[in-house]
């Protein structure tokens, strides 16, 4: 049996077992031989499921995924896909604007980027001159004049036209960009450039923007009664209580509006309201649990039960991942809420980009069945993909929670279809997607069943969905999830759709692109995944691996994890009852001095310990002693220097808790805080030892006064003293310890007197990474009081 399977086994054998370790390690195709047991679990143990996935392996996770799809043929799909790709390029209606100016400015070209830039902070700076700074920065780095006349929308070419004139030094003139930039607003006129692009940035988002009130939503939305809608109002990741106590209104209001115009039809006819709940708490996130679930599930019941009583339904859509489980157990308890009893109006936006999606959906079946309803389930890709990425980058997770390869999303939107549309006694399933593939596959694999819709977002997928309808056999409705609100609340959603139509590996954006051949448009997703490498399986470096073979990315803790969550808060409060001790350390020993009490700054009657600070003999011995050392130091290799910095990174990550613990009873920070200070630390050792091998091992070549090469080499120029601020007790404290003495440099460090014993913990660790004591010297204290000597 090879080793993934054996993982597998270990963490996904509660409800799939899959007999034949050799099918898992063949390429899989959709055979019925497969023996698969599903066996009954209880709602707590798929909840638990649930966070087990959460960083899977994703070549394993694509396996279990392709395993489930019985009900997929993908021949079938492809040809009713093929069909549908020929009739939107055939139709003549099938470009907007936006389409057309995307398939111009591709996301990955200069333009694209400044343009999005450009849409993404334009309108939120408050004040003309900056607006004119920005504009003249963004706009004086890309070259308009390749897209002159490009494309085939006019509308495009006249922009680029308009683009062209505020960059017109480009062509004609080699000199500062600002200065030509200047140059032209006197020309034309600051403005009228910052109102052009104003409106242009308006027209943009407006594509994607239903209405800027309810009532007119509703009244555009009688001209398309061959429509379903679901409202969004648009707000979201409120900051404040008072935007989220206006966003809830807002929400309130338009139910009640929509409530008057809900009809007499069946409750799936009915138009229904999508929420998002960063809009409705300014803290949620997962170390606010305490908080943010009961204020949420108030909330969300607040809505529901006017939803029920207005006769429309609503759904919950899903945000950022960290945030999924907090909003399963709001969702459950709303669900569960004896006051819905008996209706099937609540749902939820599950994300197949997420490898707990799968996990999410049986515990949603367990959910509806226990409460003898459905439930319905807006089935999406999702629309945070580059967020998520970055985001597991910087928090350095042992694994990504989406997956990194485009098809294997799409051979698990497929896959959690087949879980959907299996169990028709606990979903109401809603297919959203622009995807003709995803489309026609969920047509194949439905069949007659008419107990399901598809959606779309408003302003994008029309040409599929009206040419779809042409279809005589066409059987479920299609509902357009319509924002509605002022620009201003709009910028994270357009950012979202400008990610997503600009993407080349986008459907939207490669169906635009006539040189991409249709089969490639159209290819099941799971012939394009098994036809890749084992690199290419996994698209995309894992975060601890982003900085390739120059140094190891810091490993982070997934605090949205509960389990992780629980098992740092049992450590850290088994660490809180420690009392430190720490002084004032010269050549290696560890001195005497006048002893201070450390009390926790949030709780002034836990002590943390007792620190002994320096005086001014300890101060000139310091010094003395670093001097002293400096010479050896200096001619110490930069191999042996740099395995002390990486060996220090190691005993800073394998310390974590205990530096966390005592960096937040004595400097007052956040666990959250604490971590991140660990992590940048650690970077800050690997870093500064990959720029240390990089240049004392080449000389340097400066340019003289006269124009000649003078040749240098790198080489430590003393004794450094390193003074850094409380807050920062272990990151900055580090950080400019470690660059001093990587580059040749003996140090004597003083930190803030408020973090001393925080500082010891870091210098001891140092001096166990291999620093000599000599080099490093260590003088606690209070600034004002040694700071003469030094
Ligand atoms: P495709 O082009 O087939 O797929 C694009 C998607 O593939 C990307 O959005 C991303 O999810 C995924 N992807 C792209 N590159 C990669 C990669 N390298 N590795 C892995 N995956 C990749 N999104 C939410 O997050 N929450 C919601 O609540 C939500 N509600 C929606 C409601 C409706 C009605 C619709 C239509 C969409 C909603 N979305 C939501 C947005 C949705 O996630 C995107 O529109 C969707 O992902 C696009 O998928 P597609 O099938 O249309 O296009
Ligand atoms: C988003 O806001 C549509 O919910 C999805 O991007």
């Amino acid at each position: 049996m090879d080793k993934h399977v054996l993982e597998y086994k270990k963490t996904q054998g509660f409800n799939l077992v899959v007999q034949s370790a050799d099918l898992l390690a063949k390429k899989l195709t959709f055979s019925q031989n497969n023996t698969i047991y599903m066996i009954n679990f209880s709602l707590s143990d798929l909840r638990k499921a649930i966070d087990q996935a959460y960083l899977i392996d994703e070549t394993v996770s694509v396996i279990e995924l392709m395993v489930g799809m019985t009900d997929y043929n993908p021949a079938d799909a492809e040809a009713l896909a093929r069909l549908l790709v020929e009739r939107i390029r055939a139709d003549k209606d099938k470009q907007t604007v936006v389409d057309a100016f995307l398939h111009e400015y591709q996301l990955n070209s200069a333009e694209g980027l400044v343009l999005m830039s450009i849409a993404e902070a334009l309108l939120r700076i408050p004040d003309a001159a900056t607006q004119d700074r920005f504009l003249a920065d963004k706009l004086a780095s890309a070259h308009w004049q390749e897209h002159l006349n490009h494309s085939d929308s006019m509308l495009v070419n006249l922009s680029t036209g308009a683009l062209l004139l505020t960059g017109l030094f480009e062509r004609h003139v080699k000199a500062n960009a600002s200065q030509v930039f200047e140059h032209l607003l006197g020309r034309l006129g600051q403005p009228l450039i910052r109102k052009a692009l104003q409106s242009a940035m308006h027209f943009l988002g407006s594509q994607f923007v239903m209405a800027e009130s309810i009532s007119s939503a509703l009244q555009n939305s009688r001209y398309h009664r061959e429509f379903l809608y679901s409202f969004d109002m648009l707000g979201e990741a409120a900051v404040t209580n008072s935007d989220s106590e206006r966003y809830f209104s807002a929400y309130l209001d338009a139910i009640r509006e929509l409530s008057q115009e809900s009809g007499d039809v069946p409750l799936f006819e009915k138009p229904g309201i999508s929420i998002k709940l960063s809009a409705l708490c300014p803290r949620y996130e997962p170390l606010q649990h305490l908080r943010s679930v009961p204020e949420l599930t108030a909330k969300l019941l607040a809505l529901a039960q006017c939803a029920r009583q207005g006769g429309l339904t609503v759904t919950v859509d899903a945000e950022e991942s960290e945030r999924l489980s907090l909003s399963l157990t709001i969702f459950e308890a709303v669900f569960t809420h004896p006051s819905l009893k008996g209706w099937p109006g609540l749902g939820l936006a599950v994300q197949s980009y997420q490898q707990r999606a799968p996990y999410v959906i049986r515990w949603l079946a367990a959910l509806a069945k226990s409460e003898h309803r459905k439930i319905p389930v807006r089935l999406v890709k999702g629309a945070y993909w580059d967020t998520e990425i970055k985001r597991a980058q910087e928090q350095g997770l042992s694994g990504y929670p989406v997956f990194t390869r485009k098809s294997a999303s799409d051979i698990s939107y497929l896959s959690c279809a087949c879980l959907l549309l299996a169990e028709p006694d606990a979903f109401y399933p809603q297919f959203a997607t622009h995807n003709a593939h995803t489309v026609a596959a969920i047509r194949q694999m439905a069949g007659n069943r008419k107990d399901y819709e598809f959606q779309r977002l408003h302003g994008m997928g029309e040409a599929l969905y009206r040419n779809l309808a042409r279809d005589p056999d066409w059987l479920v409705p299609c509902r357009v999830y319509a924002p509605i609100g002022q620009y201003q609340e709009l910028l994270p959603y357009l950012v979202r759709r400008l990610l997503e139509n600009g993407a080349n590996t986008s459907f939207v954006n490669q169906i635009e692109n006539p040189d991409i051949d249709i089969e490639r448009i159209v290819q099941n997703p799971v012939a394009f995944w098994l036809g890749l490498s084992d690199t290419e399986k996994t698209g995309v470096s894992l975060p601890v691996e982003i900085f390739g073979r120059e140094r190891r990315n810091s490993e982070g803790m997934n605090l949205a994890d509960a389990e992780q969550l629980f098992a740092l808060q049992k450590r850290l409060d088994e660490l809180s009852g420690t009392s430190h001790h720490a002084g004032p350390s010269i050549n290696g020993n560890c001195l005497a001095g006048s002893e201070q009490v450390i009390v926790n700054p949030a709780y002034r009657s836990h002590k943390v310990g007792t620190i002994a600070f320096s005086d001014a003999d300890t101060v000139a011995a310091a010094l003395d002693t670093a001097s002293q050392a400096f010479e050896a130091w200096r001619s110490t290799a930069v191999q042996t220097r740099v395995r002390y910095m990486n060996n220090a990174a190691d005993l800073f990550e394998y310390h974590n808790t205990e530096l966390v613990s005592l960096c937040v009873r004595e400097g007052g920070r956040t666990i959250k805080d604490a971590l991140a200070e660990v992590r940048e630390a650690v970077d800050f050792c690997r870093y500064y030892a990959a720029r240390a091998l990089e240049f004392f091992n080449r000389p340097l070549t400066l340019p003289g006064p006269c124009g000649e090469d003078n040749f240098m080499t790198y080489h430590g120029r003393g004794v450094f003293l390193c003074i850094s601020p409380w807050n920062f007790p272990i990151a900055i404290f580090t950080g400019q310890v470690v660059a001093a003495l990587v580059a040749g440099n003996t140090v004597v460090a003083k930190p803030a007197e408020a973090t001393s014993l925080t500082a010891a913990a870091c210098v001891r660790l140092l001096h166990q990474a291999g620093i000599p004591g000599p080099v490093l010297n260590f003088v606690p204290g209070i600034g004002s009081e040694i700071g003469p000597f030094l």
